[in-house]
C-alpha cells in the first residue's frame, strides 16, 4: 500500500479545470517531484493534499486513510512554501518552536524539540538570530526545521529554491536530499526547474494543464519519454516529422518500428547522434540522411551542431570533442547517424 495515494483529483476555478483527474501514489521514504510548466496546477495539487484546497472530485489518502475532509490542522502533512514565510519580529528558535505552543505542548517538551529540529538542519548556534540576520538559505532551513519539528508523516515543499542563488541553490539540493534521506520522511516536491527533478527525485511527475503526462523514475523518463512534450520538458530532443515504412524509420532506417506505414515523429536526443565530415556513411553502420552543418559551439568536452537534413527544424547533434578538435565550419557537408536506435522514441503523429 503506497504512503500517499491521490485519487482522480479534480478541481475548476470558475469555469477553469485546474486539476484534470490527477492521480498518484508514492511510496513511504520515496521522494516525488511535481514538473510542470507555471500554471500546470502544481500548487493546487500539493494544496490539496495538504488540505487548504478543496477538490471538487476525488480522494486522499495517507497511510491508507481517508483524509479528503480533514482540516489541514488534522493532517500530519509539513508545508514549506514558496516564500519562506517566517515570522521577521521572533528568533530562529520562535520561529521553529510557534507550531509547537499552537499546538500547547509543554514547555521542557518544546525546548528539546526545537534543539532537535535545529540540529537537523544544521542551525544549532544561529537559534537567537533574527529572519534578517540569516543568509537565505539559512532562511530556508529554518523554514524546514518549523515544519519538521512538528513530526509530520509526509513533508510538502513548494518550489523551495526559488529565492536562491545558482550555486547555494546546487548545495541545498544536495542537503535536503540527504536530509529527507536520514528521515525517511515521504515528501512531494515541487518545482519547473527539470535539472532539480532529475536530481532530487525518486520519481518524477510531468504535469501539462492539470493532468499527468508521464509518471516515472527520472531515467527512465529521459530515457523513454512518453511523448514529445515530455521529451522536451525533461532534456533537449530532436522531434522530427518522418516517415514509417517496411517497420523502420525512412531517414533512418536503422531506427525500427514495428507500426504500419505513415507519417511519425522520431524523437531523438542530440547525444545520440552522430556526425561525420563529408557524405559518407558516418562509420556507426547507422547511416542517417546527409546535411549541411548551420552552426556550431565548442563547449570544451563537447561540441554543439545544428544541423540541416531536410527536416523543418535544424537538428542538433551534440558530439564528444577531442582534444584539440575544432568544429566543422558552417556549410561543411556531413553525414547523420544514429548511436543506439533502441534509444530513440517514434510516436504516431497525432499524439500531443
Ligand atoms: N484560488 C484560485 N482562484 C482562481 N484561480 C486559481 C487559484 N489558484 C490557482 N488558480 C489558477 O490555477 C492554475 C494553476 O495554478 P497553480 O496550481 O498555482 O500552478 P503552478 O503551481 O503549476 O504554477 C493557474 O491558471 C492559476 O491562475
Ligand atoms: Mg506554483
Amino acid at each position: 500500500m503506497p504512503h500517499i495515494v491521490m485519487e482522480s483529483i479534480i478541481k475548476s476555478y470558475g469555469d477553469v479545470r485546474v486539476l484534470d483527474g490527477c492521480s498518484l501514489s508514492v511510496e513511504k521514504g520515496q521522494v516525488m517531484t511535481l514538473l510542470g510548466p507555471s500554471g500546470c496546477g502544481k500548487t493546487t495539487l500539493l494544496r490539496t493534499l495538504a488540505g487548504f484546497v478543496e477538490p471538487d472530485a476525488g480522494r486522499v489518502l495517507v497511510g491508507g486513510i481517508d483524509i479528503t475532509a480533514l482540516p489541514p490542522n488534522r493532517r500530519s502533512v509539513g508545508y514549506v512554501f514558496q516564500n519562506y514565510a517566517l515570522f521577521p519580529h521572533l528568533t530562529v528558535a520562535e520561529n521553529v518552536a510557534y507550531g509547537l505552543k499552537v499546538r500547547r505542548r509543554p514547555g521542557p517538551e518544546i525546548k528539546d524539540r526545537v534543539a532537535r529540529a535545529l540540529d537537523i538542519v544544521s542551525l544549532g548556534p544561529l537559534g537567537d538570530r533574527y529572519p534578517a540576520q540569516l543568509s537565505g538559505g539559512q532562511q530556508q532551513r529554518v523554514a524546514i526545521a518549523r515544519v519538521l519539528v512538528l513530526e509530520p508523516d509526509v513533508l510538502l515543499l513548494d518550489e523551495p529554491f526559488n529565492a536562491l542563488d545558482a550555486k547555494l541553490r546546487l548545495s541545498m539540493q544536495t542537503e535536503l536530499r540527504k536530509l529527507i534521506e536520514r528521515l525517511g520522511i515521504t515528501s512531494i516536491f515541487v518545482t519547473h526547474d527539470q535539472s532539480e527533478a532529475m536530481m532530487l527525485s525518486d520519481q518524477v511527475a510531468v504535469m501539462r494543464a492539470g493532468t499527468f503526462e508521464q509518471v516515472a523514475p527520472p531515467l527512465a523518463i529521459y530515457d523513454r519519454p512518453a511523448n514529445p512534450f515530455v521529451a522536451t520538458f525533461i532534456g533537449r530532443a530532436n522531434i522530427l516529422p518522418v516517415g514509417l515504412r517496411a517497420g523502420a524509420v525512412v531517414d533512418f532506417p536503422a531506427v525500427v518500428a514495428e507500426r504500419p506505414d505513415g507519417p511519425a515523429d522520431l524523437i531523438v536526443r542530440p547525444e545520440n547522434l552522430t556526425l561525420a565530415a563529408g557524405r559518407i556513411d558516418p562509420g556507426t553502420g547507422q547511416s542517417g540522411p546527409p546535411g549541411t552543418v548551420l552552426f556550431a559551439i565548442a563547449q570544451g568536452p563537447t561540441i554543439e551542431y545544428e544541423v540541416d537534413a531536410g527536416f523543418p527544424e535544424p537538428l542538433r547533434v551534440t558530439v564528444n570533442r577531442r582534444s584539440g578538435e575544432v568544429p566543422l565550419a558552417a556549410g561543411s557537408p556531413v553525414s547523420i547517424g544514429v548511436i543506439d536506435p533502441a534509444a530513440c522514441r517514434v510516436i504516431e503523429r497525432g499524439t500531443p
